[in-house]
């Protein structure tokens, strides 16, 4: 099992060049399965989380061509409309095939995805979309199933602004015969992205990026070639290293009009944070200020940064009160930063954090992919040495993290073997 062993204290800076999206190209990959001909996107991030995607698409049949950032997708050929418990289980995101092959193929059969770590996460708001359309939905055995001669196009109104049942929904409208209208959409960047890796397959997507989204169903879909957006979130965990650790760096490759919320929020910490046209400097140079936030659907504060936000304010000045809107389970990691000595409570879904000066490294094991960067970030600050277990889950989402925190100054390394500590 891997480990991360990092020395803290080490003041930062430089340049950081950051990934494509993670969670862009966790739905733009399943949407090459609506494609008869070839799909070439750029910027992929190599995750673990991406190569589990490649392995869903190739069960299906497609051929996937990967090397070094660009993936190649040929899904002319898919012979199977079924996603095993074995991937479904590694990643929730699998379970995006589902409206592109009802869409294309009339068929789709997954495994139930079941929770994770942080929250139940329940698929009813998809399957009333693919419902809505028209599919025909059986629930037995531990899996979903779904059969429609065509999907037809209707109108759908969210409970809520779910950003996967968005995806799936869109996905699904798109060869449906038909107008489709989503009400109560959700707004993320990523949606925005597909809408635009869409439209130039030869969709008619409107409304992207608001509340309310027009998918006029086509025939058939070509070929195309796309360049992922950059990683919100990545560039979020950068800011707040730069940010809690009293340094000078410069992020590349980001959208700033992405992270407006992390950005607003650690800017009244008192930190200087100067937008560029792809990248944002940061200069913190005191003691941040504690603040509170909530987390919210986009353009809100995301819950993806929840868990390293608290890690700076675990360290501010002064009381911040953190309250978690989207996942009722996340958590995790303030056991965790307790014992690097942070004075956190939790009631329900909020915490009280009390900023301490210092933390201090200690053993400590990663539940999740974003508790998992906190408890880096945590480590990067904190006296002495802290060991980070289980960081397979930090690979499901941070492409080369050690590379680039190494490249800004720190002391990390990455080490295996069983020894426990
Ligand atoms: C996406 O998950 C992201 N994952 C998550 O990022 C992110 O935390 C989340 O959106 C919210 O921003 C990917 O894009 C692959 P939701 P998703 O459907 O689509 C409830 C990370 O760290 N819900 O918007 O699964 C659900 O239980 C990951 O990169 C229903 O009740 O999130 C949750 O409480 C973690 N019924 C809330 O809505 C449904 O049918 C938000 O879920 C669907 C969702």
């Amino acid at each position: 099992m891997e480990k991360y062993v990092i020395v803290g204290g080490n003041s930062l800076s430089g340049k950081v060049r950051l990934s494509g999206g993670k969670n862009s190209v966790l739905t733009i990959l399943p949407a090459c399965l609506l494609s008869k001909g070839v799909c070439t996107i750029h910027d992929v991030p190599r995750l673990s989380d991406v190569f589990v995607m490649k392995e869903v698409l190739e069960c299906l049949g497609a051929r996937v061509d990967f090397s070094g950032n660009t993936m190649v997708v040929d899904s002319s050929q898919v012979t199977s409309i079924e996603v095993p418990d074995r991937l479904t289980r590694l990643m929730r995101a699998s379970n995006l095939v589902m409206g592109p092959m009802l869409s294309r193929f009339g068929q789709a059969k997954l495994a139930y995805p079941g929770g994770c770590s942080i929250g139940s996460r329940p698929m009813d708001q998809h399957l009333r979309g693919m419902k809505t359309l028209g599919a025909q939905i059986i629930e037995k055995h531990g899996y979903i199933e779904g059969k429609a001669t065509k999907l037809q196009g209707g109108e759908i109104c969210l409970d809520f602004p779910s950003v996967g049942a968005t995806e799936n929904i869109i996905m699904a409208a798109t060869l449906a015969k038909g107008t489709t209208i989503l009400r109560n959409a959700a707004r993320e960047p990523e949606i925005v992205d597909l809408q635009n890796f869409l439209n130039s397959m030869g969709t008619k997507i409107k409304g992207a990026g608001t509340d309310i989204i027009r998918i006029e169903g086509v025939r058939e879909l070509g070929s195309v070639e796309h360049t992922i957006i950059p990683d919100r979130i990545e560039a979020g965990t950068f800011l707040t290293i730069a940010a809690i650790n009293q340094s000078d760096i410069y992020i590349d490759n980001i959208i700033p009009e992405h992270l407006e919320a992390v950005i607003a929020k650690v800017r009244e910490t008192g930190v200087e944070i100067y937008e560029e046209a792809n990248g944002i400097r940061v200069i913190s140079n005191q003691r941040t200020k504690g603040i509170d936030f909530k987390t919210m659907p986009f353009p809100g504060f995301p819950t993806d940064m929840q868990a390293q936000v608290m890690v700076l304010m675990a360290v501010s000045e002064g009381t911040s009160i953190i309250t978690e809107n989207i996942f009722e389970n996340r958590f995790k990691h303030v056991d965790e930063l307790r014992r690097m000595g942070a004075d956190i409570r939790v009631e329900g879904r909020v915490c009280i954090v009390k900023g301490v000066k210092k933390l201090s490294g200690a053993y400590v094991e990663t539940s999740d992919l974003r508790a998992g960067s906190a408890l880096v970030i945590a480590g990067l600050v904190a006296e002495g040495a802290t060991v980070v277990a289980n960081i397979y889950h930090i690979d499901r989402g941070y492409e080369n993290f050690e590379q680039k925190l190494r490249g800004l100054g720190a002391q990390i390394l990455r080490v295996n073997g069983t020894k426990e500590r």
